[in-house]
């Protein structure tokens, strides 16, 4: 029987018993760097090994341009390379280099494109002036351009290197090629005797482009850490992965892949791929560089000392953390933001990549899925549990097995015949529904969808040409070319109301497996030399399939509604500008402790690279996790960005109700926390669509001096105002929670003031896990709790006014309809609190314009004041001029038994209006 054969004989025998592979990550499905000859390759260079020298250094049509030519010329076939260097608004400098078009390489090498904003271009800075310099004794010039406020871009010409630096002097920021491994395999046509194909674990990769890779080192200067490059199940602050007292590691992998089981500590790349690192050190100064490419990319973190034999002597002084990159294909397209604070490199990245979306209000609440919840009556049971157990949720979801033999965009009509009506049903109760939409497609010619695609011609195709032909959940299955804006807009058009039969206005969808997943597929994906738009390779653009799926399905939300409503979209795989299109979360986690812990950094890294609509499964996907694990589980998930409970279908039902009174108390507890918090997320949020910056987000993000944070990766600061320290042990008594700054921090169960700028080793109880709010701060809250999120807009708001030790706190609250984009023109309430000098007033952060406004007549009923020093003996409302009373009262209306604090009640101000509140 041919391998061929056989392969297909296990998949039938595989479909026909319905149970899909239970599979533990096993290392040797997966290429290790040696397995892969451009890692290989790569990393055996030593320092010192490019030769290129740059020539004709000119400005030209406002960017410098270079020509980078090997020193010593003996081979033929090294062609020039063309360098541009682009400079944009708020210090970022672009860095290109690519073959000379005009020297017809075999091939034009692919470019991302759909990644960079549009209007980004209009950024540019239009560069007239070049100076030369002779830099500490090159015997060659250097070119300097002007980058931003107080820093430059170099391109030394002998040896070649580009690095930003700061004005007068030579302090630098960011450098590529300043240990000589920058290296370009150029195209270029087989010599007679060339065998290009590469083989692994029975696949051959035809390779008919030969070898194609890139790679440079990048050094940050000032640095302690680096961070970013998910998605990898590891340490925030990212481990040196070669180097003289480092432990042989790979390098990290960025490659998307569906990892079954995947390990909690490990450089192996999962399913999504952000080329973007930022380093940070004791200067509190950050920086970062992003490289748009969408090829199979290994990135080394080099320990100090790892060059110590190349004899290159660096002249800069700093403290640099040097890296690695290397990539199987495409172009350089690298960006390097200056900071220098953390929050200037993300809103620098993100004005390259795009906003995060602005979710609507349900999406940022509570999310129940598993796989599968079986039947209408399977759900009509769940959905009326949460009531009886008076715990809110607003999206319930449907795996794979509510459609029609995984073809998507159907229902399995004997278990789910009236979706309309069941999604209804939700719908009353301000409920959605999630349904899962995956990117292979059954190959089934009675399936309307394959039919269409297949005549249309819109699959991806083999190596043959022929429609690529994998095996997925539904067995044989082909997948859409999304990369084709042409088959984007078919497939957006696939979710109206007409064409995705059973929907209705409350369905949202769930992109999975679109890394892709393909089950007999090299390392469980898409071949290497399958075919896209224009003969791309899939190679060339791997990383970006995912991304290019969940744009497409985004599109299509936005275009159901006729652009009026919010999408939402949960993708598993993403890259670089994922964040425009929706949330993702981090997979197939397992019920263990280790996963529980590794969720933090996971999320911290996504946040910090643009993808701030994050979580992990709560509970773990894999395994059944004992009672104590699925509480404190809970109780850290509510503070994740996207809070949603899944598990597959081989584990026990776990539904919050189903572990005795005591535990469904705490989960309801930890559930309640969330939705007492969402006019805080939601503000979040927004500030996150504003600036991209992330809703969760590391110590050093607000304390970017205090290095004890810079390794934390058990505690965050869910924005500016709270930090939260997850408990990752069995049974614990005790947690070390580190607070920093000099200001106090008040425990959020018992407003109590704990000192800041120590650790502490606090008590620690099931009931929760410890969170603290930052003095100096105000948090405005809604503390009475219905059924779902939706049926909260009316209620009133409570603030929480934390002082500092000028008795002084601010906060924001931002409302809008939760769901369209008329916030986009200026329908939203936007509000800064600001408490100082014994008052309390309430400002517009942005004065709205325009016609269309959004108003609310939701009053704030409560405003609790922590840390007040003086006496108080009532309060005066202005512009009303009516006095009110202060009292001691529970710090949270429900919830045990919460201690008295001191307390406004029913002040009665519009969250709408100006007003002031002055303490008497
Ligand atoms: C893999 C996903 O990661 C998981 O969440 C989902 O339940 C299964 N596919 C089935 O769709």
């Amino acid at each position: 029987m041919s391998t061929l054969n056989f392969i297909s004989l296990f998949f039938i025998l595989f479909l026909t018993f319905q149970t899909p592979p239970v599979l533990s990550w096993k290392k040797d499905e997966f290429r290790n760097c040696n397995q892969t000859p451009f890692c290989k390759r790569a990393r055996s260079r030593q320092p010192a090994f490019s030769s290129l020298t740059a020539h004709q250094v000119t400005i030209s049509d406002g960017d410098l341009t270079a020509r980078l030519i090997p020193k010593n010329q003996t081979d033929g076939q090294i062609k020039p390379l063309i360098l541009s260097l682009s400079i944009y608004q708020d210090g970022i400098a672009r860095l290109k280099i690519d073959e000379d078009p005009t020297l017809n390489p075999p091939k034009k090498r692919f470019e991302v494109p759909d990644v960079v904003l549009p209007e980004f271009e209009s950024k540019k800075l239009y560069l007239q002036r070049l100076s030369k310099e002779s830099i500490d004794g090159d015997v060659g010039p250097s070119s300097v351009v002007y980058l931003f406020d107080s820093y430059e871009a170099v391109v030394r010409h002998d040896p070649f290197e580009v690095y930003v630096r700061r004005k007068g002097g030579n302090s630098r920021v960011l450098s590529l090629n300043s240990h000589g491994l920058f290296d370009f395999e150029q195209l270029r046509v087989k010599d007679e005797d060339e065998d290009w194909g590469e083989r692994f674990k029975g696949h051959t990769d035809t390779r008919p482009y030969g070898p194609q890779s890139i790679s440079f080192d990048v050094s940050f200067y000032d640095s302690d850490f680096v961070y970013g490059i998910p998605e990898h199940a590891t340490s925030f602050a990212l481990k040196p992965t070669r180097g003289p007292n480092v432990e042989e590691s790979e390098p990290y992998r960025l490659f998307n892949l569906d990892v079954f089981e995947y390990i909690h500590d490990s450089p192996f790349g999962l399913y999504g791929s952000i080329p973007f690192m930022l380093s940070h050190g004791k200067s509190g100064q950050t920086s970062g560089f992003f490289w748009l490419n969408a090829a199979e990319m290994q990135i080394d973190v080099l320990g100090e000392g790892w060059n110590a034999e190349s004899g290159i002597l660096l002249r800069s002084k700093q403290k640099t953390i040097d890296t690695f990159w290397m990539s199987e294909a495409g172009i350089v397209d690298t960006f390097f933001f200056v900071g220098p604070s953390p929050k200037d490199v993300v809103r620098q990245y993100i004005s390259v990549t795009g906003k995060p979306v602005m979710p609507q209000l349900f999406a940022t609440a509570y999310h129940q899925c598993r796989w599968n919840y079986r039947d209408e009556e399977d759900v009509e049971q769940v959905d009326s549990n949460f009531d009886e157990h008076d715990i809110p949720y607003d999206v319930l979801w449907l795996d794979i097995d509510h459609t029609d033999g995984k073809r998507y965009f159907t229902w399995d009509r004997v278990l789910f015949p009236n979706p309309e009506e069941m999604q209804r049903k939700l719908a009353a109760k301000g409920r959605h529904m999630v349904t899962i939409v995956d990117p292979h497609i059954k190959r089934d010619d009675s399936y309307w969808l394959h039919k269409e695609a297949t005549q249309k011609g819109y699959y991806v195709k083999d190596a043959t040409e022929k429609d690529y032909d994998g095996w997925c959940w539904p067995g044989s299955s082909s997948y859409l070319d999304m990369v084709n804006p042409e088959i984007r807009s078919w497939w957006g058009d696939k979710f109206s109301y007409e064409n995705y039969a059973g929907s209705t206005p409350s369905l949202y969808i769930w992109n999975d497996m679109n890394e892709p997943s393909v089950f007999n597929g090299p390392e469980v994906t898409m071949p290497r030399d399958a075919l896209h738009l224009g003969s791309v390779e899939h190679r060339e653009l791997h990383n970006a399939y995912g991304y290019y799926f969940h744009m497409a399905t985004s599109d299509g939300l936005v275009k159901r509604e006729h652009g009026k409503d919010r999408p939402f979209v949960l993708s598993r795989a993403f890259f670089a500008g994922s964040q425009r299109y929706g949330a993702v979360w981090t997979g197939d986690n397992t019920a263990d402790w280790d996963q529980l812990r590794v969720s933090v950094p996971m999320i911290l890294t996504l946040g910090l690279t643009g993808m701030t609509f994050s979580g992990a499964d709560v509970g773990g996907f894999f395994g059944n996790p004992d009672t104590e694990l699925l509480v404190r589980w809970y109780q850290l998930g509510a503070y994740y960005p996207f809070f949603r409970a899944h598990a597959h279908h081989d584990t026990k039902r776990r539904e919050p109700w189903l572990f005795g009174e005591r535990n469904t108390e705490l989960i309801r507890a930890a559930i309640h926390v969330r939705y007492t918090l969402l006019p805080y997320f939601y503000t979040l949020f927004r500030e996150a669509n504003s600036t991209g910056i992330p809703v969760v987000r590391p110590l050093w993000m607000e304390f970017p001096s205090d290095e004890t944070t810079f390794k934390n990766d058990e505690a965050f600061m869910v924005g500016n105002a709270l930090l939260v320290q997850g408990i990752y042990t069995e049974r614990a008594k005790h947690a070390s929670v580190y607070l920093p700054g000099k200001e106090s921090w008040y425990d959020m169960r018992t407003g109590t003031a704990v000192k800041g700028g120590v650790t502490h080793k606090l008590e620690v109880s099931e009931e929760y896990i410890p969170a603290f709010q930052r003095a100096g701060t105000i948090i405005p809250r809604r503390d009475r709790f219905r059924r779902s999120s939706t049926q909260m807009v009316n209620d009133p708001f409570t603030l929480v006014v934390a002082l500092n030790s000028s008795q002084a706190a601010e906060g924001e609250l931002y409302v809008d309809d939760g769901k369209s984009f008329e916030f986009l023109n200026g329908a939203f309430i936007h509000r800064r609190f600001s408490f100082s000098n014994g008052q309390l007033t309430s400002v517009n952060v942005v004065p709205t314009a325009g016609k269309s406004q959004f108003s609310s007549d939701c009053i704030i009923e409560r405003i609790i004041l922590l840390g007040y020093s003086g006496g108080l003996k009532g309060a005066m409302i202005q512009p009303a001029n009516q006095k009110t009373e202060i009292e001691r009262a529970p710090l949270r209306l429900q919830g045990g038994h919460s201690p008295a604090v001191v307390t406004i009640r029913k002040p009665g101000v519009r969250i709408a209006d100006d007003w002031t509140i002055k303490f008497l």
